[in-house]
């Protein structure tokens, strides 16, 4: 079959490779119909995230169909349209049992890599890298998918392939965001980054009635697209004063909530986007946490501060005075997915959700690594590719 491969730092290509084989019998095999780019992936693209290996197949965003299932699966049949959290768990160890699906203690393959680096291993992730388990992504034509019967979910028929599919990735981990953030009736919500995932998290606090959800970007196309699809308001951090803004529409006390969803290749006007470039070019930390700083600064007293941008290992200058005598309550996660998906989809069939609005380009698998060059410069109004890769 046909894949997207990693081939070194900022290198791709599209390659045959092996059909994936069942290995389990809990195990299916999907054709892949549609599969997105997400922000994550820029982070393997650029070489911030360890143990990738040349051939590696990326992807983890994807919808297709069931073309065969082992004797364990019980929830799918062969024919099956379905979407797929893009984090591996079991579904029974005593994380999962806890709905923390992203720890669970089985989806991780390769758990000694992690432990190393973070004391516990997470569970695991198509398309990550060997240390999230080293599972084959989804940009291909099929992908093996473990523990089926808790990663996919049946699409309802009046879901589209294009709004399901961001009940992968996007539209969980923006919800997981806005609900261990703790957003609550009434509160005030501020988002940084308003890629899909920033979109899916402003959403959220959205439905779950905050009184005003504010996203945080420079890119106007972005902006537009979150006043317009997601009812939020909009702040340019370029050409805006971030602090006075955020206070003025708080009634001077600072949002209640602050969700973080930029991650570890952060942008900024200011001076210390040099500082902390030169840091991760020299390996002196390893990410940039320039959206977390400021997360962290303008929360209001005792407010939340969730991240769900992608960080790998070590920061600097991170306010932790402000933090600690502020009152502060600071979470992140990978995203808890199964937690959320057959809510979401009864969402996206009502009509509250819509997601379509962020694949702004949709191309065959082979054109991919153009795509992903326009992605990772935000050229041509990409907030998200969708790869069509079946033969
Ligand atoms: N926690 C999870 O499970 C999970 C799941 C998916 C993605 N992610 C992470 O979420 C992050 C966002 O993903 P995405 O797909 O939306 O990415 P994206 O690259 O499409 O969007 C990131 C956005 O952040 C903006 N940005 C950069 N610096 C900023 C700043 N200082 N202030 C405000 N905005 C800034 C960029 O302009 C861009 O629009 C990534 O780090 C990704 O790895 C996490
Ligand atoms: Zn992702
Ligand atoms: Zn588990």
């Amino acid at each position: 079959m046909k894949a997207l491969l990693w081939q070194g730092v900022n290198e791709l290509s599209v390659d045959e490779v092996p059909d994936p084989t069942m290995r389990n019998e809990q195990d299916a095999i999907i054709r892949v119909r549609k599969t997105a780019t997400c922000g994550s992936d820029l982070h393997l693209l650029g070489g911030y995230i360890p143990f990738m290996e040349r051939g590696d197949v990326l992807g983890h965003e994807f919808l297709g169909e069931v073309v065969e299932v082992g004797p364990q699966v019980r929830e799918h049949k062969v024919g099956d349209r379905v979407v797929v959290c893009s984090f591996v768990s079991c579904g029974r160890c005593w994380y999962c049992r806890q709905q923390q699906y992203s720890l669970c203690d089985n989806g991780n393959t390769n758990p000694a890599i992690t432990e190393n680096v973070w004391g516990f291993a997470p569970g695991g992730c198509y398309g990550y890298s060997h240390a999230l388990g080293g599972f084959a992504g989804s940009h291909a034509e099929y992908i093996r998918v473990p523990y089926a019967d808790q990663g996919a979910f049946t699409v309802p028929d009046g879901v589209s392939d294009e709004r399901a599919l961001f009940a992968s990735d996007a539209a969980p981990t923006g919800w997981m965001g806005a609900d261990l953030g703790g957003v609550k009736a009434g509160d005030v919500v501020a988002v940084w980054g308003a890629g899909g995932v920033g979109q899916m998290a402003a959403r959220a606090a959205v439905l779950l009635d905050a009184e005003r959800v504010i996203i945080i970007d420079r890119f106007a196309n972005r902006l537009q697209m979150a006043e317009k699809y997601l009812g939020v308001e909009t702040l340019n951090y370029q050409t805006q004063d971030v602090g006075g803004e955020l206070l003025e529409r708080s009634g001077g006390r600072g949002p209640d909530v602050c969700i973080e969803a930029v991650g570890m290749e952060s942008h900024s006007t200011g001076p210390q986007y040099l500082y902390d470039q030169v840091k991760q070019q020299l390996r002196l930390e390893s990410d940039r946490p320039i959206a977390a700083r400021e997360a962290v600064y303008h929360c209001r007293k005792g407010g939340s501060v969730f991240l769900l941008g992608v960080y790998a290992g070590l920061v600097d200058k991170f306010p932790l005075g402000a933090l600690m005598n502020k009152g502060l309550t600071l979470r992140g996660a990978q995203q808890h997915g199964h937690r959320y998906i057959p809510m979401l989809l009864e969402r996206m069939e009502r009509g509250e959700l819509v997601t379509e609005h962020l694949a702004t380009h949709t191309m065959p698998l082979d054109e991919a690594p153009h795509g992903y060059n326009m992605f990772k410069n935000k050229l041509d109004g990409y907030v998200r590719a969708v790869f069509e890769p079946s033969r």
